[in-house]
């Protein structure tokens, strides 16, 4: 059975998660927090670097956390961010979330702190995925 999603618990998990961003050159810290198909929950935060290219995006860690840990199956994701309401997920993060998970949802945290929802074909439409290459191949 896929987990049930509660939008607004996911949503404080992120902001939760949020506190552990590693972010001294941009001061724009993000929290994701990812909700995985048996219901555990895999948060992430994201991580900069003085070289400031190599910044890792708070979903970007959550994902490769939960792949790491043998977790592939998603079924939403949480984002928050200190400044921006709402804080979209970058086209990095897209596309990383579309190999695992092309239809996830994704939630993010309105103006007024309420959560908004919208599945990842809306925000990634025409995905770039494994079967693209093989179409290729013929
Ligand atoms: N950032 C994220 O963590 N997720 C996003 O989807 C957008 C941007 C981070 C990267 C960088 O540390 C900071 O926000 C400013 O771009």
């Amino acid at each position: 059975m896929t987990a049930k999603i509660d939008p607004s618990a996911l949503l404080a998990q992120a902001r939760s998660a949020m506190t552990g961003a590693y972010a001294p050159y941009s001061s724009f810290c993000v929290g994701a927090a990812l909700l995985l198909s048996d219901g555990q929950v895999v948060t992430g935060a994201n991580v900069e670097n003085a070289s400031y290219g190599l910044a890792m995006c708070a979903e970007r860690v959550a994902i490769g956390t939960a792949v790491a840990a043998g977790k592939q199956h998603f079924v939403a994701i949480a984002i928050a961010a200190n400044e921006a309401s709402p804080c979209t997920p970058c086209g990095a993060c897209r596309q990383v979330l579309a190999e695992f998970a092309p239809d996830v949802e994704v939630i993010l945290e309105s103006a007024d702190g309420s959560p908004w929802v919208l599945g990842l074909q809306e925000l990634l439409p025409h995905q770039f995925a494994f079967d693209s290459l093989v179409a290729r191949k013929g």
